[in-house]
């Protein structure tokens, strides 16, 4: 079986059942892969040294190795804070008015993928695949093709894929593309992404597109591009459902609710989650209905991310006044209506969160899958399961078509989703139910990347 190299921006070790790994998906997803296939995880330390050495820290756990090298500050700043998110995050979450388009930026994106090709080619062998994750790394395959590397390579993208049009804004986009086009497989999380991207192609690059085959042909190469939607680990997470953390979890937050119906949202702090919609919803339905702040609960936990960027300095500004507003508003003496929370929980208790709430609200604004929808859904008791609202803009939606489907930018569509979720009798919540669990626990991580890994041998 060939070795598995995986690259990605974060390398994070599975430190067992349990632990508060809350890496999220793409950790134990490729914790899960690697463990299976053996071979290398390669990606930052995290880490910054004054000046760049490209040397090595290697480590071996759970059979398999990872490999990191540290950055400089101006690499950290130019390609992690500058073009990976002020101005590809924006740009591919449709938020065109908060990407900006910097030359250091672009030029550090290059430098850092040029070292990550440099420090990674000593470490692949020939029967290799390499398996390169997100958007970080769109060009890394380019670079290592121009060391001579021969090996199949294959791309994840994890977040969206934007509109032609959209993405036409970005200063030098069909090199970008053009770069991409080096990976044997490109993977993207929906249909939707897949047929931006194909659009792209064939619209500004004029590359030769199969829809039905799925590849994109340009000079002399063939990539194949196509959806693969990632998924959580179902049978690890309902074991960790099993523990006494989550039990207490879920009995604390139904105890605190007071016989109140707990609505749970869980989203790092960023702009494409729709946060600040969702209290525009909220607002509604509390100025509609009587007596809500007896009757409903909603907790928001977002711990907070990409700390030195301004534009999600600005969404934590926005929240915390509009959350301080809204409950200054609504509250009684005794009851508060928003609990907002900014840090992260150990993945049972999550678990136990979830399974107190009888409303899972996910609304992103835009989201390449959005595994909260799916966590929400596994967590909930067969007997009695709560409601999910999904957006429709999230790639999750494509899946879980039996969720109530929203648009999160219509505040009186989700407000009237909150009333229906509030009020749907147990019969129709466990059908919904069902039928979501099934692709939950059908289409999960360990399959997506036996999946992708399979199209990656060729
Ligand atoms: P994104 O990758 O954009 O953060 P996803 O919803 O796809 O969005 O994945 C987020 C992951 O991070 C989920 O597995 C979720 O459980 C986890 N997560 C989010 N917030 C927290 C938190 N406060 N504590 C622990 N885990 C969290
Ligand atoms: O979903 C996209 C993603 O970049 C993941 O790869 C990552 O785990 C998550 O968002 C958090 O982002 P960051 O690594 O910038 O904190």
């Amino acid at each position: 079986m060939s070795r598995l190299i995986v690259v990605s921006n974060r390398v994070s070790v599975d430190k067992g059942r349990g632990a508060a790994g809350a890496q999220g998906g793409l950790a134990v997803a490729m914790n899960g892969a690697l463990r299976q296939h053996g071979g290398i995880w390669f990606g930052w330390s995290g880490e910054e040294v004054e000046h760049f050495t490209g040397q090595l820290t290697m480590a071996r756990s759970n059979g398999f190795t990872t490999a990191t090298i540290d950055l400089e500050p101006q690499d950290v700043e130019e390609y992690y804070n500058g073009y990976a998110n002020r101005t590809l995050w924006p740009l591919f979450h449709y938020r065109i008015d908060l990407a900006e388009y910097e030359n250091e930026f672009g030029m550090g994106y290059e430098r850092v993928n040029e070292r990550f090709a440099n420090s990674l080619i000593p470490l692949v062998e020939p029967d290799d695949l390499v398996w390169v994750q997100d958007y970080h790394f769109l060009p890394l395959g380019e670079r290592l093709r121009a060391h001579g590397l021969k090996n199949r390579i294959g791309l994840f993208l994890h977040i969206p894929w934007p509109p032609t049009r959209l993405l036409v804004s970005l200063p030098f986009h069909e090199r970008l593309v053009k770069a991409m086009l080096h990976y044997d497989v490109i993977g993207f999380q929906s249909f939707e992404w897949l047929e931006s991207f194909l659009h792209y192609c064939r619209k500004e690059l004029n590359a030769g597109v199969d829809e039905q085959k799925g590849t994109v042909e340009l000079g002399g190469r063939t990539v194949v591009a196509r959806a693969f939607p990632i998924g959580i680990d179902h049978k690890e997470f309902m074991a960790l459902g099993e523990t006494e953390v989550a039990r207490r979890a879920q009995v604390r937050l139904v105890g605190s609710a007071r016989s109140r119906t707990v609505v749970i949202g869980v989203d790092r702090l960023d702009y494409s989650k729709g946060l600040p919609e969702r209290i525009d919803a909220m607002e509604r339905l509390f100025a509609t209905k009587d007596d809500m702040v007896n009757r409903l609960l909603y907790i928001q936990i977002a711990p907070p991310s990409r700390e030195d960027v301004r534009s999600y300095q600005e969404i934590r500004a926005t929240l915390e006044q509009k959350t301080g507003q809204f409950n200054g508003a609504h509250s009684d003496v005794d009851l508060v209506p928003i609990r907002y929370v900014n840090r992260g929980f150990g993945r049972a208790e999550l678990f136990g969160f979830y399974r107190a709430a009888k409303i899972g609200l996910v609304t992103p604004i835009r989201d390449g899958m959005n595994l909260v929808a799916k966590e929400y859904v596994a967590a909930q008791d067969p007997e009695d399961p709560g409601v999910l609202i999904l957006s429709r803009f999230a790639g999750a939606a494509e899946q879980l078509t039996d969720a109530v489907l929203v648009n999160p930018l219509n505040h009186d569509e989700v407000t009237r989703a909150l009333w229906t979720a509030i009020h749907m009798p147990l019969e129709e919540r466990k059908a919904r139910w069902r039928a979501l669990n099934a692709v939950v626990r059908d289409r999960d991580v360990i399959s997506w990347a036996e999946d992708f890994i399979e199209a990656l041998k060729g």
